[in-house]
């Protein structure tokens, strides 16, 4: 009798570490017999609102999807805490947990190196977003991609944005020196958005034939509180100077705009400040004129293509629907957003309060 309870023990006691190995991703069980998808996606960090936004549409399409596909669906979000080491770290454990498909937004865009030997020899596809890797490490293996925007379009367009005002306005001028003095507030160091959204806003300016003068390229990682203290600065150092500011995103641009309100300047002394990615508080702040225009950085369609890409991965299906760039690029269009068109965003998602 004893023999039998202990063997009973047993059994239930590998009934459970089995079950519980099988939770996978999430810790989450089975459910009935469906096939379970396991996603796990991996951020930089774990507060940035455009990454935060565009990870909830993901979440969103996949639970669209787990009807439509008759598929039970469990979508792990983890970050890297800034830092490349504790990413791939993270990365490792989501596949020793039985992930199917990894979405990664690299801490280190030129150090995908350890996320890319792990998937491999576990033979994980991967969609890389948002942080752009070198060509040569997407081309390292067949099952890797990358989502995300084009950058350089984003400059072009905030660019334009600012011209067209500027040359509407004979008040941009405010020294009617002819020239126009500008400030460049920058996401991260080497990240390719804020390179190329940099110069190419800023060439895009010129080739439109205004003259400027650059006052100063503070980086400010993306933050609104990084940029509303380096803009304090300037302003201090500059009173009522600058004309122009080119903010790599909202957030920066948001930031400034706040400096100036607490600078104690009177509103015709603001410069005209630009930003990118239109999430909700931008497109208000563009909306009310309290930002001059911001160009949209198309989440929903990024967190869209990531999947569509990552369903079709798993089901082994052919990609030939896809529109890649160059094989493995999924590049998602910009949209410009001046003044009318951000009161019509905001008015049709009804986010007015
Ligand atoms: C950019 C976005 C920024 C920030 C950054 C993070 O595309 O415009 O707001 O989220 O990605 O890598």
């Amino acid at each position: 009798m004893k023999k039998l309870y202990k063997r009973i023990s047993i059994m239930m006691l590998a009934v459970f570490v089995f079950t519980f190995l099988a939770a996978g991703c999430s810790g989450e069980e089975e459910v009935h017999n469906k096939k379970t998808l396991r996603v796990g996606v991996v951020k930089y960090i774990e507060q940035d609102d455009y990454i935060n936004a565009l990870t909830d549409c993901l979440r969103g399409d996949f639970e669209k999807m787990e009807k439509s596909y008759g598929l039970h669906i469990v979508v792990t979000v983890k970050n890297g805490a800034g830092k490349q080491a504790i990413q791939d770290k993270v990365v490792e454990e989501m596949i020793d947990a039985g992930c199917d498909i990894l979405c990664v937004d690299l801490v280190d865009r030129t150090a995908p190196t350890k996320i890319i030997n792990m998937a491999r020899k576990n033979n994980i596809p991967v969609i890389f977003f948002n942080r752009e890797l070198v060509r040569e490490d997407l081309m390292q293996w067949e099952k890797l991609y990358y989502v995300g925007g084009d950058a350089a379009a984003s400059g072009i367009m905030q660019g334009e944005l600012a011209a067209g005002d500027i040359q509407s306005d004979a008040k941009a001028d405010r020294n009617r020196d002819g020239r126009i003095q500008y400030v460049v507030l920058e996401g991260e160091t080497g990240h390719q958005d804020a390179i190329l959204r940099t110069d190419e806003a800023v060439g895009t300016l010129t080739a439109k034939g205004v003259k400027l003068d650059k006052i100063r390229y503070e980086i400010a990682d993306w933050s609104k509180d990084q940029a509303r203290n380096k803009m304090s600065q300037l302003i201090r150092q500059h009173h009522a100077q600058i004309e122009l500011v080119l903010a790599n995103n909202d957030a920066m641009a948001l930031g400034a705009r706040e400096a100036y309100e607490q600078s104690g300047l009177e509103k015709k002394d603001y410069p005209k400040i630009y930003g990118i990615d239109g999430l909700k508080d931008g497109l208000k702040a563009v909306a009310s004129g309290e930002l001059q225009g911001t160009v949209y950085n198309d989440k929903e369609g990024q967190a869209q293509q990531m999947a569509l890409l990552s369903m079709a991965l798993y089901r082994n299906e052919t990609l030939k629907n896809f529109s890649f760039h160059d094989r493995k690029y999924l590049l998602l269009p910009y949209q410009k957003v001046d003044g009318e068109e951000a009161v019509k965003r905001v008015h049709l998602k009804n986010f007015s309060k």
